[in-house]
C-alpha cells in the first residue's frame, strides 16, 4: 500500500504544472481519501453510501465545484463538511485527482 502510494507520488502526470500540496500532504490527502472518503463512497470509490467519485460520474464537474463540495460538505446528507482539515488548494487537488482517476 505505502509503495503504491509512493509510485503513485513519483509518476510524473499532467498536474505538475498546477498548484498542488507538499508530497508529504498529499500521501496523507490520498490517505485520508481511501479511508475516510471511502468509508461512505466505496474503497475503491465506486459508491456505496455515498455516490461514485469516479472519473466517469464527475466528467460533468467541475474542480471548483467539486472542492466546495468537499469543504462544506452537502447539508441534510451523510456528506460532512472537510473544510476543517482541507484547506481549498488541498480540495482542488483532491477533486483533480478524483477527476483524472486514482489507480486502484
Ligand atoms: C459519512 C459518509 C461520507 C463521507 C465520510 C464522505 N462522503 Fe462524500 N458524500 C456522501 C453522501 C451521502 C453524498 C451524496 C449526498 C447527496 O447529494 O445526497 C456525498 C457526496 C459527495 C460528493 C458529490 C458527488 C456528486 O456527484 O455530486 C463529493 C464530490 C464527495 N461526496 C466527496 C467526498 C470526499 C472527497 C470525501 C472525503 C474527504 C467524502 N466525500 C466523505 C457521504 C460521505
Amino acid at each position: 500500500m505505502r509503495e503504491l502510494l509512493v509510485l503513485l507520488l513519483l509518476l510524473p502526470g499532467p498536474a505538475v504544472a498546477e498548484e498542488a500540496p507538499p508530497a508529504e500532504r498529499r500521501t496523507e490527502l490520498l490517505y485520508l481519501l481511501r479511508q475516510d472518503c471511502g468509508s461512505c463512497h466505496g474503497m475503491t470509490l465506486a459508491g456505496g453510501l455515498g455516490p461514485a467519485l469516479l472519473p466517469e460520474a464527475l466528467s460533468d464537474r467541475t474542480v471548483e465545484g467539486l472542492a466546495e463540495v468537499i469543504r462544506a460538505g452537502i447539508p441534510g446528507t451523510p456528506m460532512p463538511p472537510w473544510g476543517f482539515e482541507i484547506t481549498g488548494e488541498e480540495a482542488r487537488w483532491l477533486a483533480r485527482k478524483l477527476k483524472e482517476g486514482i489507480p486502484p
